[in-house]
C-alpha cells in the first residue's frame, strides 16, 4: 500500500517482493495508476496489470475492485507481448471488475471543467464516472460482456452519459464514435484473458495455503473515506480495500506493508502541508524525476509528513514500513521532517478535518543530511545521519522499517 499520496514506488516493490508469492492481485483504482519497474536497463510502466507480472512463477489476478479501460490494457498487454511475455498465461481479471467506457472519460472531463479553479485534478482516465456508476447500481462489468444483451445495457449507460454531458453543455459528437469503435475492438482482444471469479480463485490459494501480494494503487491520503476529501481519488485505496476489491476476509490479511517516500509528492490539486515552493523542492522534483508515470505533470515536492504518514500507518494496521527514493534526499547539507503542525496556533500532531479551513503551518525538525548511496550494498552499511532518519521515523510511528530503497532498479533494495 501506499501511505502518501501516491507514486511512492508500489509497483516497484511488488515486483521485488513477487518472488515470495504465488498471486500478485490488484484491488482497486484503474489506468489512473502509473506503477513503473526497472530492471535489465528498461523501465516498465503498468496502468491496470498488477506488478508482478514479469514473473513467471506468480499468477496475476485483476480484481473485482478495480476500473479496467479496454483500451488501456489492451496497450499494456500489446508492450507486454513485445517482450516476450504472453500475459494470458499469468494474468486472470474478476468477472466483476468494471468497465470504464469513452463516455466515462468525457464526463471526467466534464467535471473538472465545471469545477473550475476547485478542480481536482484529476488523471481523466474516468476513474470517478466509472466508480460513479458502479455504486450507483449502472455499471458494466467485464462479466456482462459475455451476455448477449451487453450492446443494449451499453446503449442505455451511454444514453444516461449524453443527457449529462448535456447538462453540462459539454461537446461529444465529434471524437466520441471513432472512440467507441476503438473501446470495443479494444474489448474483443481480451478475449484471451481468463475471466474468473476472483473471490473463488483467491479463496481456493488461500485454502491451499498460497502467499497472496495484494497491491494497492494511489495512496492512503488519496482514499475517499480518509484522504484530503474531496481531493482523493474514488476507491478506498487503504487496507480494507483488499477485502472488498478481492473478496479477502479481513482475518486472511497477514502483513500490511505500508510504502512512503522519504520525502512527499503530490501530483494534482489539494493540500499539502510540507510541500515546498522554492529550489529544494524544484532540486527533489529533478532529482527525483517526479514527473507523473501516467499524465506527465510535474509532481509537487516537499519533506517528509510524520502526522500524515502516521495517520496512514493507523488506518491501515502497516505492520512494517518500506523507504523509497532515500538516495534523492543524499548529498543536502540536511533535511527537514515534520514531528507536528501548528493549526490556528494549536501544535498538534492529528489531521484536521479539512486543511483548508484553518491556518497550517508544519512544525520541522531539522536533521543532518547524507552523502550518496550509489556504493551502498547493505542496510548496514547505510550512512550514520540516514539510520538516525530512519530510527526518528521509526520512533514516531511505531513500525519498523524493513527495507530501503536505494534507486530504481531492482538490486537497488536493502533488506534488513
Ligand atoms: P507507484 O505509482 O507507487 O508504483 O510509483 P511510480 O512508479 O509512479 O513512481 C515512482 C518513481 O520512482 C518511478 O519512476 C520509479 O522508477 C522510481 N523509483 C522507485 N524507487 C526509487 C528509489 O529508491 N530511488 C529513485 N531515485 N527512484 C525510485
Ligand atoms: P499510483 O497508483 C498519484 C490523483 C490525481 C488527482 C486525484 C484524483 O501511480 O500511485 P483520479 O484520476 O483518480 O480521479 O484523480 O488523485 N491520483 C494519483 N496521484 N498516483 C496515482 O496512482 C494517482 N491516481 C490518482 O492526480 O489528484
Ligand atoms: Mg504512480
Amino acid at each position: 500500500l501506499g501511505l502518501q499520496w501516491g507514486d511512492e514506488g508500489k509497483g516497484k516493490v511488488v515486483d521485488v517482493l513477487t518472488p515470495q508469492y504465488q498471486v500478485v492481485a490488484r484491488f482497486q483504482g484503474g489506468p489512473n495508476a502509473g506503477h513503473t519497474l526497472v530492471f535489465e536497463g528498461r523501465k516498465h510502466v503498468l496502468h491496470t496489470v498488477p506488478s508482478g507480472i514479469f514473473r513467471a512463477t506468480a499468477k496475476n489476478l485483476i480484481g473485482n475492485g478495480v476500473v479496467i479501460d479496454p483500451i488501456v490494457l489492451q496497450r499494456e498487454l500489446a508492450a507486454l507481448t513485445e517482450q516476450g511475455i504472453q500475459a494470458a498465461e499469468r494474468l486472470m481479471i474478476s468477472q466483476k471488475a468494471h468497465l470504464i467506457v469513452p463516455t466515462h472519460r468525457l464526463l471526467d472531463a466534464a467535471s473538472e471543467k465545471a469545477k473550475g479553479k476547485n478542480k481536482i485534478g484529476s488523471t481523466l482516465k474516468g476513474i470517478g464516472p466509472a466508480y460513479m456508476d458502479k455504486t450507483g447500481r449502472n455499471g458494466l462489468r467485464m462479466g456482462d460482456t459475455l451476455h448477449p444483451d451487453f450492446k443494449e445495457k451499453y446503449q442505455a449507460l451511454k444514453t444516461k452519459h449524453l443527457h449529462l454531458l448535456e447538462a453540462y453543455g459539454q461537446e461529444w459528437q465529434q471524437e466520441l464514435p471513432a472512440e467507441e469503435s476503438k473501446w470495443f475492438e479494444a474489448l474483443d482482444s481480451l478475449r484471451n484473458i481468463p475471466l474468473v471469479n476472483g473471490e473463488y480463485f483467491i479463496h481456493r490459494c488461500f485454502e491451499q495455503d498460497k502467499r497472496i501480494l495484494a497491491e494497492g494503487a494511489q495512496g492512503s491520503l488519496l482514499d475517499i473515506d480518509f484522504g484530503t476529501y474531496p481531493y482523493v481519488t474514488s476507491s478506498n485505496t487503504t487496507c480494507a480495500g483488499a477485502c472488498t476489491g478481492l473478496g479477502l476476509p479481513p482475518s486472511a490479511i497477514g502483513n500490511v506493508i505500508g510504502i512512503f517516500k522519504a520525502y512527499c509528492t503530490r501530483v494534482g490539486s489539494g493540500p499539502f502541508p510540507t510541500e515546498l515552493h522554492d529550489a529544494t523542492g524544484e532540486h527533489l522534483r529533478e532529482k527525483g524525476k517526479e514527473f507523473g508515470s501516467t499524465t506527465g505533470r510535474p509532481r509537487r515536492c516537499g519533506w517528509l509528513d510524520l502526522p500524515a504518514l502516521k495517520f496512514a500507518c493507523m488506518i491501515n494496521g502497516v505492520s512494517e514500513l518500506i523507504m523509497m527514493k532515500a538516495d534523492v534526499l543524499a548529498d543536502l547539507a540536511s533535511v527537514k521532517v515534520c514531528t507536528a503542525y501548528l493549526i490556528d496556533g494549536k501544535e498538534t500532531a492529528e489531521l484536521p478535518y479539512q486543511f483548508e479551513a484553518h491556518t497550517l503551518e508544519p512544525i520541522y525538525r531539522e536533521m543532518e543530511g547524507w552523502n550518496n548511496l550509489e556504493k551502498v550494498n547493505l542496510f548496514k552499511d547505510l550512512p550514520q545521519a540516514l539510520q538516525q532518519y530512519i530510527r526518528l521515523i521509526e520512533e514516531y510511528v511505531q513500525v519498523p522499517v524493513t527495507l530501503v530503497s536505494t534507486g530504481p532498479g531492482r538490486e537497488q533494495t536493502l533488506f534488513r
